[in-house]
């Protein structure tokens, strides 16, 4: 099963994603996560996306592309693809449709998380991750279980995103009402589109997201 998991910065996409891998053994394929891997790694792709990320703009579309279509190469076809963060625009949409015919996929899901904007700011600049694994926390919501130490790693560091702070979470909202909220309709044309109380605490979303899929 392919699903997309649509929403705002902060919305929940990348929370949510590590729960799905967990229960249901599918894949997370988050262009912000593999953009900030090449970032680190000053790879060319990494060189050029560096400037635009911290401006809270988009990427090219072709370069996000091709990092999907990438990944979906090393994937076994039993396994489930959840696209978290992508497409952004209609042209990704589009590219993405061309994409999952190659590989003989079909997308399942579009699943909405519904959010108020002002409460996003509060979930984006607590959030931090372990450094080892990725986990993902928060200041206020989603704290590890002992003070200083990954619930899932055992790791004692974490770190922040560059791209978190205020003034450049505002960019990215507007970006995506202005760019990434249009490709619903495409979707919805095709009556795969479900929405979910982005608002309700995280083990709420998960269980309404769990109920989609298994519906
Ligand atoms: P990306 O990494 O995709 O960032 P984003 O879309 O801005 O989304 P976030 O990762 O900030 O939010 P999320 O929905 O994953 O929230 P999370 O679950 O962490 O993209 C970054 C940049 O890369 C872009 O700006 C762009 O430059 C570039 N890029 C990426 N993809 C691209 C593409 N396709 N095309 C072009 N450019 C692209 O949750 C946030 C926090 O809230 C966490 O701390 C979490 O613990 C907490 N939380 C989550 N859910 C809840 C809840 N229900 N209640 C309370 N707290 C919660
Ligand atoms: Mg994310
Ligand atoms: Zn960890």
């Amino acid at each position: 099963m392919n699903i997309i998991l649509l929403g705002p910065p902060g919305a929940g996409k990348g929370t949510q994603s590590q729960r799905l891998v967990e229960k249901h053994g599918m894949r997370q394929l988050s262009t912000g996560d593999m953009l900030r891997a090449a970032v680190k790694a000053q790879t060319p792709v990494g060189i050029q996306a560096k400037a635009v990320m911290d401006a809270g703009e988009l990427v090219s579309d072709t370069i996000v592309s091709a990092l999907i279509s990438d990944e979906l190469a090393s994937m076994g076809n039993d396994v489930g693809a959840i696209f978290d963060g992508y497409p952004r625009t209609e042209a990704q949409a589009l590219m993405l449709d061309e994409i999952l015919q190659q590989h003989g996929r079909t997308l399942a899901h579009v699943i909405e998380l519904e959010v108020n904007e002002d409460a996003l700011v509060e979930r984006i600049t607590g959030r931090f991750t372990c450094a080892s694994c990725g986990k993902g926390y928060h200041d206020k919501f989603e704290r590890p279980k002992q003070e200083g130490v990954c619930d899932r790693c055992g790791g004692t560091e974490f770190k922040r995103r560059p791209d978190d702070n205020e003034e450049t979470v505002r960019t990215r909202m507007a970006e995506y009402r202005a760019k990434t909220a249009p490709i619903l309709p495409v979707y919805e044309a095709r009556g795969i589109v479900s929405r979910v109380d982005g608002m309700a605490d995280i083990d709420a979303v998960t269980d309404s997201i769990n109920a989609i899929l298994e519906g």
